[in-house]
């Protein structure tokens, strides 16, 4: 069963979403070649303590480890849970993906971007343009009476359709008091496959998209998903409600 949020649900989760996106905002702004993943992580930790709220990230349990950092920082052919290090120094031409969970007053909101660091490949910067857009196709599909395939194949056919891999091993989700709720919201699938979509439902979207082979592996630190073959990724991720109207996007900053 895919919960569905009352009016109460949804107002916590507007604002946890509002943090997320204006923690995520803030980050953005710090990203620059000379700075370590780790002092955007503190930087991370810091700005989501001063919203009140808490990182769903930090202590998060997979198969008995614990997620030791508070943003997910993920350079170049890291796909995503990258661990911000003080050895990685960010370099002109690289890309980032931060990835914002925040649980604030019991209810969580998830949002992922990709960004630049100077100039970047030309192909690089189509990744990322087509990532986000595949997002936005996602986002489309997520309209009442329409299935969780449909998203799932708007996303697919739009990156598949640019010659780039989509991720298969890692997923969207339902989100609200837990960090993964039902349904599982895969990047790849059929048109008219899966769950009814109602209104009330709370989904993070979240397309990882490979610029070479779909194909990924984790790291010895038993967390940082990379690409098989070293290419590039990107990420880009949103918390959604859907409603009678049509999908509303939560992860919008309200101050910045
Ligand atoms: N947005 C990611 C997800 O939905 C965040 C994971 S947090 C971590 O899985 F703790 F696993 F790093
Ligand atoms: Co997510």
């Amino acid at each position: 069963m895919i919960p569905l949020k009352n009016p109460e649900a949804i107002g916590r989760m507007r604002e946890a979403c509002a943090i997320a996106a204006t923690v995520l905002a803030r980050l953005k702004e710090q990203v620059r070649p000379g700075i370590t993943t780790h002092d955007l992580d503190q930087i991370g930790r810091d700005l989501i303590a001063s919203f009140g709220a808490r990182s769903a990230c930090h202590g998060y349990q997979l198969h008995s480890r614990r997620y030791p950092a508070y943003t997910c920082l993920s350079v170049n052919e890291e796909v995503v849970h990258g661990i911000g290090s003080l050895r990685r120094i960010l370099r002109d031409g690289d890309i980032i993906s931060l990835d914002v969970v925040v649980e604030y007053n019991g209810y969580i909101g998830d949002n992922a971007q990709t960004v630049p660091v100077g100039t970047i490949a030309p192909r690089t910067a189509e990744l990322l343009k087509v990532t986000e857009e595949a997002l936005a196709l996602g986002i489309a599909q997520a309209v009442v009476g329409h299935r969780i395939g449909d998203i799932s194949h708007a996303v697919q056919t739009f990156v598949e359709s640019h010659g780039f891999g989509v991720v298969r091993e890692m997923v969207g989700h339902g989100v609200g008091r837990a960090m993964h709720e039902e349904p599982q919201i895969p990047n790849f699938g059929r048109r008219n496959s899966g769950e009814k979509i109602k209104a009330g439902m709370t989904l993070a979207i979240e397309p990882m998209v490979n610029l070479g082979t779909h194909a990924v592996r984790t790291l010895s630190d038993g967390w940082t998903v990379v690409t098989s073959d070293g290419a590039p990724s990107a990420h880009f991720e949103h918390t959604v409600l859907t409603t009678d109207s049509g999908p509303e996007i939560l992860t919008i900053s309200r101050t910045s």
